[in-house]
């Protein structure tokens, strides 16, 4: 098969999973993945031009502005912005240059804070998504809007997926900024290094939480490239429940930690579940289904063999 794919965002995270798997099923020449060194996506006319120069057939937009839930405190209106922007500025782009497919990823954030799990597609409009994080997760979720509205007025083939909590190789270890996952494979990596008796932990370990492999995600999207064509998104997650407490112990197992975990639980434990329904994934005939202690084990062998490069704020 012949296509032409472009990936932007393909130095990130999700980006840096997906390059190989469309390279190896269409064929290294047939896909280009982008960093915003190529285009800077949020001005309009370098989205035109990327259009224009590299004329793709499907394009798969995962280029975005994102962080951890300090930065996002802080300056709310840049992530509101550039990613109004990122979002904008590529439908647009597309929709008009010819573009027959376009692939869109937002994230589990974007779901209204009161949310009932398990969160069905049907909840994402049903109310405010965390105050904290809204400036970016309100920009992404336009997607739907713009994915419905370029549909309605071009005729665009546009879809959106809506990866739950994500974890794997490339992820952000930086303190800072990181998600549970990847802050707790540092954490234990780090008191086993140090030989720390103890880890202490907030909470009680009881929120229940669901994880998906990236490489999981990333191995769906040639499905929604060739055989998707709706604007109603669909959720891509592993659709099992982890409490906390379970993904501490396997992640001490996975980094070989022999030390105690300590839960204070005089500390909040934040939401008690937070779990996505994958009913239409499934009707679709996928599923993510990399076992939880399996995909740790592989995150934590990159991270050890990428230790100084994933912790010191550069991209490896
Ligand atoms: N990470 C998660 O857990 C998660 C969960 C659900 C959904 N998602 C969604 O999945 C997608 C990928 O996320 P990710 O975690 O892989 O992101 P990431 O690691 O933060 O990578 C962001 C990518 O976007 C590029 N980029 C940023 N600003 C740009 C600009 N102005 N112009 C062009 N490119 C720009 C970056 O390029 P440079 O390398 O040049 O900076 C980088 O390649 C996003 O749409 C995100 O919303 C992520």
């Amino acid at each position: 098969m012949s296509i032409e794919i472009v990936v932007t965002g393909a130095t990130g995270f999700l980006g840096r999973h997906l390059v190989p798997i469309l390279s190896q099923r269409y064929g290294e020449d047939n896909v280009r993945g982008l960093s915003s060194r190529d285009y800077d996506l949020m001005d309009p006319t370098q989205a035109r031009r990327m259009i224009a120069e590299l004329r793709p057939r499907v394009l798969v937009h995962l280029a975005a502005y994102s962080g951890g839930i300090g930065a996002n405190r802080k300056f709310p209106a840049d992530f509101y912005y550039r990613n109004t922007m990122l979002t904008a500025t590529v439908f647009e782009a597309a929709a008009r240059g010819g573009v027959s497919k376009l692939v869109y990823t937002m994230g589990g954030c974007s779901y209204p804070a009161k949310a009932t799990s398990p969160i069905d597609e049907s909840q994402m409009w049903s109310g405010y998504p965390q105050p904290e994080s809204a400036g970016y997760s309100s920009a992404k979720k336009m997607g739907i809007v713009a994915s419905e509205s370029y549909r309605t007025q071009h005729g665009f083939n546009s879809v959106v997926l809506i990866p739950g909590n994500m974890y794997g190789e490339y992820d952000n270890f930086r303190e800072s900024e990181s998600h549970v996952v990847p802050a707790m494979i540092r954490r234990y990596y780090e008191a086993r290094l140090k030989n720390l008796p103890e880890v202490v932990m907030w909470g009680t370990g009881e929120p229940v939480r669901d994880f998906v492999y990236a490489r999981d995600v990333a191995a769906l999207i040639p499905h929604f490239i060739e055989h998707y064509d709706s604007s109603e998104p669909v959720n891509i997650s592993s659709g099992t429940t982890t409490p906390i407490r379970e993904l501490a112990e396997q992640i001490k197992a996975a980094t070989g930690y022999q030390g105690r975990i300590t839960w204070d639980t005089s500390k909040p434990n934040g939401q008690m579940i937070k779990i996505f329904d994958v009913k239409r994934l499934k009707g679709l005939g996928l599923a993510c289904d990399t076992p939880l202690s399996a995909g740790l084990r592989k995150t934590v062998d990159w991270f050890a063999g990428n230790y100084d490069g994933a912790t010191d704020g550069l991209r490896i």
